[in-house]
């Protein structure tokens, strides 16, 4: 292991444990905090859901986390050689690949819709700053966000704007400045939040919101809503797709991978716990539809910021903030896929970006048009648990509760069946009965925990 150990010195290591954070928090936190995590809880009936989710997140997501970190770290490559170099059976070797194709797929499929949603983002910006959010009322909200989806050459023109950003920084292959403005804008991100949520508790909703968010009612839960919650689970914090086996192998060693998975995973958890409490009080104050789906905090943020005071001010914050996160998170799942064509087709960087985001660009197509002139195309709309979704849909649904979920299943089959346990318990340093509840989760819990889900689905 001398090899593997000297390997990631050459690569340059991230500064501190700090860094690393700051990379994987940018990562993790985005659209699936503020977009995503409110209107999947909308549509799957509120508190239950939830407390779903924070199950997952602490009995699967934080577990799978700090294995791929771990992965990372020892093996001090990309994530495919990583996990190759440190299989302790050779016959295996192929399947790892497997990981990493999942990582390419799944990374390519999410920013296609990720950047329509994006883009949702970089046009409300325009929206808050012209004022033209103040003291409208909620069917004109409702009115501003309909007239946007209807129309696909002004989404393909954000969609556009939104790719830019990310293949302009993925092509420059330096993320050191994004990192130190995550040092910035992240809190900012957060302290908006808490100011909307200072204003929610004021909009008469508030107690109707937080119950819904927090108080458990069981009979709302679904199984397909206990796999949204699961793959929600890998989708917010970044997980199986190899992101942060990618990120780990970065991390010096002797800084602690448990307390760091955890502070990562907090981080991402509060966001979206945040926005959760920022909107469904609007949603209740203002007598609207929690289940409305993936449009809901166009719907009603919009509707708060133009009650508040200063509230264009806060408006266009926030959308800026929210660009902000997406394209941190946007760089990521660019990133493996570009990776991908330069070691393997020898292509240099700026034509792989180049390629890469063009044609995740054009699928993206697919998705905006689904908004409108598809929306009544459900190509799979004869399973029962896909009734009604559009291309769009799909392509949420499948990256985040299928393809995630297993590349997760793998890396915890990976750690708790193939790498040798001593390694592990050298890279993870935790005491003996941390290491043995953490060792039985990715060996045991997990794999059960996901194939469960996955099979009640398929029933
Ligand atoms: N975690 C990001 C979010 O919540 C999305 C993402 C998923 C990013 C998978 C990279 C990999 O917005
Ligand atoms: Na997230």
């Amino acid at each position: 292991s001398g090899a593997l150990e000297g390997s990631s010195a050459k690569r340059g290591l991230w500064s501190s444990r700090l860094a690393f954070i700051l990379a994987a928090t940018g990562s993790a936190v985005g659209l699936g905090n503020i977009w995503k995590f409110p209107y999947i809880t909308g549509e799957n009936g509120g508190g239950a859901f939830v407390l779903m989710y924070l199950l997952c997140i602490a009995v699967v997501g934080i577990p799978i986390m700090m294995a791929e970190v771990m992965i990372g770290r020892r093996g001090g490559h990309n994530p495919v050689k990583s996990l190759q170099m440190i299989a302790e059976r050779d016959r295996l070797k192929p399947a790892w690949k497997l990981v990493g194709a999942i990582g390419i797929l799944a990374g390519f499929l999410i920013l296609s819709f990720y950047s329509v949603i994006g883009g949702w983002a970089v046009s409300y910006v325009g929206t808050a700053a012209s004022g033209q959010l103040t003291g409208q009322s909620a069917d004109a909200i409702g009115a501003i966000f309909s007239g946007l989806l209807s129309e696909p050459l002004t989404l393909l023109l954000w969609h556009s704007v939104f790719m830019a950003l990310v293949m302009v920084v993925v092509a420059k292959g330096v993320h050191s400045g994004l990192e130190r403005a995550v040092t910035l804008l992240m809190p900012a991100l957060f302290v908006l939040l808490l100011i909307m949520v200072g204003y929610a508790m004021t909009s008469g909703g508030f107690a109707k919101g937080a119950a819904f968010l927090f108080e458990p009612d069981f009979s709302k839960l679904t199984t397909t809503g206990l796999l949204v919650a699961l793959g929600h689970a890998f989708f917010t914090l970044s997980l199986g797709m190899a992101v942060m086996i990618a990120y780990g192998s970065y991390l010096p060693k002797g800084i602690s991978i448990a307390k760091t998975s955890i502070t990562v995973s907090i981080i991402d958890t509060g966001v979206a716990l945040l926005a959760g409490l920022a909107i469904f009080p609007v949603v209740f104050a203002n007598g609207l539809e929690p289940g409305a789906g993936p449009g809901l905090i166009f719907q009603t943020l919009p509707l708060a910021f133009g009650q508040m005071p200063f509230g264009s001010f806060f408006g266009t914050l926030f959308f800026v903030l929210l660009i902000f996160a997406a394209w941190t998170s946007g760089i990521s799942l660019l990133e493996p896929i570009v990776e991908w064509l330069e070691e393997r087709k020898g292509m240099n960087r700026t034509i792989s970006t180049l390629i890469a985001g063009i044609v995740c660009w054009a699928l993206g197509i697919a998705s905006i048009l689904s908004l409108n002139l598809w929306s009544d195309v459900t190509p799979l709309g004869f399973i029962p648990m896909l009734e009604g979704k559009t291309i769009f849909d799909l392509l949420d649904f499948f990256t985040a509760n299928i393809l995630l979920p297993l590349g997760g299943l793998a890396v915890a089959v990976f750690a708790g069946w193939v790498m040798s346990r001593q390694a592990m318990e050298k890279e993870l340093a935790l005491s003996a009965p941390a290491f043995k509840l953490w060792y039985v989760t990715v060996r045991f819990v997990t794999p059960i925990a996901v194939a469960t889900v996955f099979i009640y689905n398929l029933l």
